[in-house]
Formats: structure tokens, C-alpha cells, sequence
């Protein structure tokens, strides 16, 4: 397989960017859920947020680094068979699939850093606040995070659904290619 795209397939390093950023984003959403259920004396209140704050930390480096990649590779087209609006919704829920988590992350950034405390990811290197100065900046960061994360999962739970109709009902090799593999030489240039 390939490192790069073709105008048909997937490359090895969007494939990988792609599952690593899409497993990411499900087990922070499940850690966020679940950390804000803890009491205080749990010995997981401290550390559930640690990790949740390190790992959203790498993956808005990841998602910058494949918006990055995306901006400069060529990229497959869609399948022939597949209608405009389709296409069309595809795109915009990709467009906001690159966007969401930025903003989450962003959001998290600044509740986080809204005491003035920097963020440490995994104790390797520090987020100094460079933002500090909302009203209620905390509260307010909490609910727009919050809100764009289940909106993340909405549109993500259509891009599940889309991807699993071509696969089933189309039978086309959407999800396939994304999978990594290339069905058919035909289809690799
Ligand atoms: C929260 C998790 C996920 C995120 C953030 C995400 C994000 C994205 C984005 C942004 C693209 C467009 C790639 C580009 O144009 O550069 C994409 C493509 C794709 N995703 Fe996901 N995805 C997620 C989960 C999934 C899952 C679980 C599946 C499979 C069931 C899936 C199947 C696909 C497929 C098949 C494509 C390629 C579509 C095409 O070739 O036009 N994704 N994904």
C-alpha cells in the first residue's frame, strides 16, 4: 500500500490519521462523560481529567498535522454511483469532522487554563493560559464544550451511517479504501 493518495485510494498515512484520530475522539467523549460522574474521592477524579486533557492536547496537534497533509494530497473521488446531495452532505459532515474537535479542543483549552494554570500533557510538556480574562470563563467553556461535543457525535454517528449504506447497500468500496485495502487493481491509479 501506498504512503500517499491517488485520485481512487487512500494513502497509508491518511488511513492511519484517519482511525487514530476517529478511536481518539470516541474515548475522549467516553472519558468525558464518565470523569464528570466521579466524586470527589474517587481516585480516578484527578486522573480522568489528566489524561482527557493530555490526550486532546496530541490530538489537536494530530488533526492539524492531517488537515495539514489533507490541504497538500490529492484526493480520491467519490464513487460514480454515489448522488449529489450525498456528495454533498458527505463533504460538509467531513468539513465539520475536521472542525468540531478543533473547536472542543479549544474550548477545553480554556476551561482548563481559566485559573491560570497551565496544562501539562502526560508531564512531558506544559499549555501555559494565555486566556484568562471571560466572565465565568470555566462555566461558560464547559457548556460550549459540552454542546459541541455531542454535536461531534451526531455528526459523526451520520458519517458512520453513510459510510455503512455504501458498504451495505451500495456495496461500492467506500468504507473499504478507507479500511486501507485496494479492492481491485483497476482501482489503484
Ligand atoms: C469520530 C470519528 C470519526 C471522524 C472524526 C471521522 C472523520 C472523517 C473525515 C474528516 C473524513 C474525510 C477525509 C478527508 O476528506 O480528508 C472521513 C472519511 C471517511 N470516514 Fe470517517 N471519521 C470518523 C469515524 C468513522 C467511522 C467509525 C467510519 C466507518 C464506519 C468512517 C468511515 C469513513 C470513510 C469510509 C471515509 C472515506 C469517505 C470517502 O472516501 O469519501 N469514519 N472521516
Amino acid at each position: 500500500m501506498k504512503w500517499r493518495n491517488t485520485t481512487t485510494s487512500w494513502g497509508l498515512l491518511a488511513v492511519l490519521m484517519h482511525w487514530l484520530v476517529a478511536a481518539s475522539i470516541v474515548g475522549l467523549f467516553g472519558l468525558g462523560l464518565w470523569m464528570t460522574g466521579l466524586d470527589y474521592y474517587d481516585p480516578w477524579y484527578k486522573q480522568g481529567p489528566d489524561i482527557h486533557r493530555s490526550i486532546g492536547i496530541l490530538l489537536f496537534l494530530l488533526i492539524l498535522l492531517r488537515l495539514a497533509w489533507r490541504l497538500n494530497e490529492i484526493i480520491p473521488a467519490p464513487h460514480p454511483n454515489h448522488k449529489p446531495w450525498e456528495v454533498q452532505t458527505a463533504h460538509t459532515a467531513h468539513l465539520l469532522l475536521y472542525l468540531l474537535p478543533l473547536a472542543i479542543m479549544v474550548s477545553g483549552y480554556l476551561i482548563s487554563t481559566a485559573d491560570g494554570r497551565a496544562v501539562s500533557v502526560f508531564g512531558w510538556f506544559e499549555i501555559p493560559a494565555l486566556f484568562t480574562g471571560l466572565d465565568k470563563q470555566e462555566e461558560l467553556m464547559g457548556d460550549i464544550h459540552e454542546l459541541l461535543a455531542w454535536g461531534l457525535i451526531v455528526t459523526a454517528a451520520i458519517h458512520v451511517a453513510g459510510a455503512l449504506k455504501h458498504h451495505l447497500i451500495d456495496k461500492d468500496t467506500t468504507l473499504i479504501r478507507m479500511l486501507g485495502t485496494t479492492p481491485n487493481e483497476e482501482e489503484t491509479e
